[in-house]
C-alpha cells in the first residue's frame, strides 16, 4: 500500500494552483490518505513498526516536496501569464537634460539680467504692424523681402493687416514701447520663423534674443560697451569685438558685430574661415521713426537695439556644425550637454 502510494505521488501533476491545492487536500490534509495510513499504523505488528514508520515518514516527506513544487510552478506560470515577470531586476531610468539651446538662451538671459535688462515676450503669430510697419519697413519697402516671411493671412487692401509668423522678435520691442515709456531696458527671447529650405546652415525656424534700451542721451558707445561685456562673459575674458557697418530698417546707424574667434584666439582657423573673426549679431541705434511710431518722443529719447540667433551662439560655443541637430531630438547629441546643465 505504501509502495503504490509513493509511486503515485512521484508522478503527480497540476496545471494550476487550484489543482495543486486539491492534491494537498487529497494526500496531506487531516482526512488525507497519508493520515489514514497513520491511523492503520496501530494494527502493524510490533516487529515491523520501525520499518513501516520510516517508510510512512518518507512518503509524507516526498508528498510535501512534490506538491509544494507543483504549487510554485503553477504560481510562477500564472504571474508570467499576466505579463509581469517578478524575477527581472529593476533597470535605471536616465534623467532628462536641458536642450543645448535652452542652456545657451538661459546663459544669454543671465548675462543681460545682470546688466539690468528685464524679460519681455509676445506672440509668435503676429500682425504685420508689429513685425514690419512699426519697425519702419515701408509697405513697398524691399526690406520686407529680407526676411522670408510665412504668411498666415494676407490682406489684399492693407498689408499692415497681414497676419504672419514673426520673422524676428523685434515685434516684442514694438509691443513693449507701445505700452511703456522710457527708461526701457528689455530683452526678448523667443522662436522666430523664416521661409527657408532646411539645410545644415538654415532652418524654417530658429531662436533669437533681441535687446532694446531707450533713455535720454543713449549713445553708440553705450551699445558697444554692453556688447563687449556680453561677448567677454559668453566667450571668455580675452574676446575682442569689431563692428562693421550694415543695414536694418529699424536702426540707423546699423552694424554687425564679429567676435575674435575663440577657438583659435583670433589667429585664424577653419572655424572662422581663417579670418580670425566670426559674426554673432546685428545692432544699431533705434531709428527715430520707430520711436515715433511706437509713441516715444524721439526728440527727448534715443536708444539702441541688438538681436542675435541663439543657434548661432550655441554653434560657436559648442562647435555644432549642423543646425538640424537641434530639432532632431537624437539623444546621443543631447546627452553630450549633460555636464553643461
Ligand atoms: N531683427 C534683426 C534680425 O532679425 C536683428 C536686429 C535687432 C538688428 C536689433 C539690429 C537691431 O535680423
Amino acid at each position: 500500500k505504501i509502495e503504490s502510494l509513493l509511486a503515485e505521488i512521484k508522478t503527480l501533476t497540476a496545471s494550476n494552483a487550484e489543482e495543486a491545492e486539491a492534491l494537498r487536500l487529497k494526500y496531506l490534509s487531516k482526512k488525507g490518505e497519508i493520515n489514514a495510513l497513520m491511523a492503520d499504523f496501530r494494527s502493524v505488528p510490533a516487529e515491523q513498526k520501525k520499518e513501516v514508520g520510516i517508510k510512512i515518514n518518507e512518503l509524507k516527506q516526498t508528498a510535501m516536496e512534490r506538491i509544494n513544487a507543483l504549487r510554485e510552478q503553477c504560481e510562477t506560470a500564472e504571474t508570467q501569464d499576466e505579463g509581469i515577470d517578478l524575477t527581472r531586476s529593476a533597470y535605471p531610468i536616465d534623467l532628462g537634460t536641458r536642450h543645448p539651446l535652452t542652456i545657451v538662451k538661459n546663459e544669454i538671459i543671465d548675462i543681460f539680467s545682470r546688466m539690468g535688462f528685464i524679460l519681455a515676450d509676445g506672440p509668435e503669430v503676429e500682425d504685420d504692424l508689429h513685425v514690419f510697419t512699426k519697425m519702419n519697413f515701408a509697405a513697398d519697402h524691399p526690406a520686407r523681402d529680407m526676411q522670408d516671411t510665412f504668411f498666415v493671412e494676407q490682406n489684399a487692401e492693407d498689408v499692415t493687416k497681414n497676419i504672419v509668423l514673426r520673422s524676428h522678435t523685434s515685434s516684442v520691442q514694438a509691443r513693449y514701447m507701445e505700452t511703456s515709456q522710457p527708461p526701457i531696458r528689455i530683452i526678448s527671447p523667443g522662436r522666430v520663423y523664416r521661409n527657408e529650405a532646411i539645410t545644415a546652415r538654415a532652418h524654417c525656424f530658429f531662436h533669437q534674443v533681441e535687446g532694446l534700451y531707450i533713455d535720454k542721451d543713449v549713445s553708440f558707445t553705450d551699445l558697444k560697451q554692453v556688447l563687449l561685456s556680453f561677448a567677454r562673459e559668453m566667450f571668455g575674458a580675452d574676446t575682442k569685438i569689431r563692428l562693421r557697418p550694415s543695414y536694418f530698417p529699424f536702426t540707423e546707424p546699423s552694424a554687425e558685430m564679429d567676435i575674435s574667434c575663440h577657438i583659435c584666439g583670433g589667429k585664424g582657423c577653419g572655424f572662422c574661415k581663417h579670418t580670425g573673426w566670426v559674426e554673432i549679431l546685428g545692432c544699431g541705434m533705434v531709428d527715430p521713426n520707430v520711436l515715433e511710431q511706437c509713441g516715444i518722443d524721439s526728440k527727448v529719447y534715443s536708444g539702441y537695439a541688438f538681436g542675435m540667433g541663439v543657434e548661432r551662439i550655441t554653434n560657436l560655443k559648442y562647435q555644432v556644425s549642423d543646425l538640424r541637430m537641434f530639432s532632431e531630438n537624437d539623444t546621443r547629441f543631447l546627452e553630450e550637454f549633460t555636464s553643461a546643465n
